[in-house]
């Protein structure tokens, strides 16, 4: 069964650990993320941005392929399922389709519309008892086609988003999705330590986890990270094993082609990925 992420963020923010949220973009992704939070006994986090969701044919589908999993592959770890970056409308989408939780992203809009449309979506969520993400301060980067630049958030701006008693806050402090470019500054953890000063006990989220050095994980969660995003990561994993497989001209070989050997080199590097990331956050037999 699917559960609110609120329970795993809490005892994570408490126990000085991160929970990972894994985006997926089909079944082979979410059979890897599921089985390797089951093996390392670690809660999880499965994010769907709102172009994955079209991707895979909308979010009850997925919401159906996730349950199905979790009962197929006996899955216990706690297992959320999370939009990731959602819009207002695309969140009640996800709500009535089954979702656990939900990110309503509003940081682009002017401060006073970012609450006023959080503020509906907390009630909304805790009718219901599903966790809701909100975020201020856009991260960089490139997501389904929108490009940031990686703002560092206003920690005033934090705690009045933090008090309307959303479950989790994304925080921009300088982090950006995708590939780190070689002159990135690294993040501003001023800016971390004096939003954690401000909303105190609340989860804070760190976008972007691709190629933010060990320390800097480590450090971020010292000062307040209960929830690392982690994306492109696992898709460079996965298209390398496949460039591997091909190149080695692996597919011509015997049944090769067959998707279910095609894909798993590609699958397995998914794996271990997040296994690497799970015991980098510290959130390995804390299910
Ligand atoms: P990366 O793709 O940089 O890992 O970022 C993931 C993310 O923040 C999803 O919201």
């Amino acid at each position: 069964m699917l559960v609110s992420a609120k329970e795993m963020l809490t005892k994570a923010k408490e126990g000085h650990y991160a929970v990972g949220q894994f985006n997926i973009n089909n079944l082979e992704w979410t059979k890897a993320i599921l089985l390797t939070a089951q093996e390392m006994n670690s809660p999880v986090i499965l994010g769907v941005s709102e172009g994955a969701g079209k991707y895979m044919c909308g979010y009850k589908t997925i919401v159906g392929m996730v349950n199905g999993m979790i009962e197929g592959l006996g899955i216990t770890v706690p297992v959320a399922l999370h939009l990731d970056h959602g819009s207002y409308e695309g969140a009640l989408k996800c709500i009535e389709a089954g979702f656990s939780s939900v990110m309503f992203d509003g940081s682009h809009y002017p401060i006073e519309e970012n609450i006023e449309k959080t503020k509906e979506l907390v009630r909304i969520t805790n009718e219901l008892g599903l966790s809701l993400e909100a975020e201020v301060g856009s991260i960089g980067g490139e997501e389904d086609g929108v490009v940031g630049a990686g703002e560092c958030a206003d920690p005033d701006e934090c705690k009045m988003i933090a008090d309307l008693g959303v479950t989790m806050l994304a925080a921009g402090i300088g982090n950006i999705h995708g590939k780190y470019p070689a002159n990135w500054p690294g993040l501003s953890f001023d800016t971390l330590d004096a939003i954690q000063q401000k909303t105190g006990a609340m989860p804070l989220v760190l976008h972007g986890g691709t190629g933010i050095p060990a320390e800097m994980i480590k450090k971020a969660i010292d000062l307040g990270v209960s929830k690392i995003n982690v994306n492109t990561e696992c898709q460079l994993a996965f298209a390398a094993a496949t460039r591997e497989y091909v190149e080695a001209g692996k597919d011509l070989q015997g049944k090769g082609f067959d998707p279910r050997k095609l894909l798993a080199p590609g699958t397995e590097a998914i794996k271990a990925t997040v296994r690497e990331k799970i015991e980098l956050f510290g959130s390995a037999n804390k299910a």
